[in-house]
């Protein structure tokens, strides 16, 4: 990647900077390539795909694009467009489609199958991997995180990186491992950088992952997390007053699942002495299993 100003040090250091704060975290060749320039993209040239209406509809780039590639866009000559009718499909139009595909989904297989081939989310064009689930889905228990981060990204697998093992370390203080849980993530795509998701990515994915919480149908939901909480609990309280206390999620059948709020591990492990409260939280779920005969 070439810097916009290579003889100014301090220049490449702000730039640097800038860099990551959107997200640019790895560099792939020495010079930056104006892939917009290589490959003008033809009218209805990738497979159509269907909308909530029933509709084909061509599949769409992101608008929300990088300063750092609007910046390359700017030098670009121009180059041919789809027509506009076929570009501009708003953020609800994905939303849609997700919940469409969330529900027409009557296996887990079927509701990975659907997630992979959906266009509709930004996050995916950045992401080396769907990070679908981990774990027993025949579980009694499930985990539901924030979104993948790196070695979440480069493996496929949500919770492998540190905040993983931590979680694993919380699960055997239960008696639980990955073959009697079950692991997924609110958002299935990393977050360049591991930004926070945006409040339209996460309710574009949302049908997924409340589709997923369905299909697997656990007697006991773990939201690690404020994130996973706000999103699945329908609540806007902060993760200190939520945890440690029983909540409920109502799929869209309409099951009732309690739900535990707890801490993040991430944030656990950048706040050690929080542990004990969620080691409390735990010892809930183990309590509530018990008395559910699990
Ligand atoms: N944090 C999450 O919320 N999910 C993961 O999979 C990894 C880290």
């Amino acid at each position: 990647m070439t810097a916009a100003f290579p003889n100014n040090r301090p220049d490449i250091a702000d730039l640097l900077a800038f860099y990551a704060s959107v997200g640019v975290d790895e560099a792939l060749e020495d010079r930056s390539v104006n892939r917009f320039a290589e490959v003008a993209p033809k009218p209805m040239e990738r497979a159509p795909t269907v909308a909530s209406s029933g509709d084909t509809v061509a599949p769409q780039r992101s608008t929300n694009i990088s300063r750092a590639e609007a910046g390359d866009r700017a030098n670009a000559p121009p180059v041919a467009r789809p027509p506009s009718a076929t570009t501009a499909v708003p953020d609800e139009a994905q939303a849609a489609l997700a919940r469409q595909l969330a529900t027409t989904a009557t296996t887990l297989d079927e509701l990975r199958q659907h997630m992979a081939s959906f266009d509709g989310c930004n996050l995916k064009t950045t992401a080396k991997s769907l990070v679908f689930a981990d774990g027993n889905p025949e579980a009694a228990v499930m985990l539901v995180g924030e979104a993948p981060g790196r070695d979440e990204d480069i493996e496929g697998l949500p919770f492998v990186g540190r905040s993983g093992r931590l979680l694993d370390r919380m699960l055997a203080a239960i008696g639980l491992d990955r073959t009697s849980v079950y692991i997924a993530n609110v958002i299935p795509w990393r977050p360049p950088g591991n930004r926070t998701p945006t409040p339209h990515e996460t309710e574009i994915c949302r049908p997924f992952i409340e589709r997923q919480i369905e299909l697997v149908n656990p007697k006991v939901l773990i939201n690690l997390g404020g994130p996973s909480a706000k999103t699945l609990l329908n609540t806007s309280e902060g993760i200190l007053r939520l945890r440690g206390n029983w909540r409920v999620h109502t799929t869209a059948s309409g099951i009732a699942i309690p739900a535990m709020p707890t801490l993040h591990p991430a944030y656990l492990l950048r706040t050690p002495a929080h542990k004990k409260l969620a080691w409390r939280d735990f010892l809930e779920v183990k309590a509530k299993l018990r008395a559910l005969g699990d």
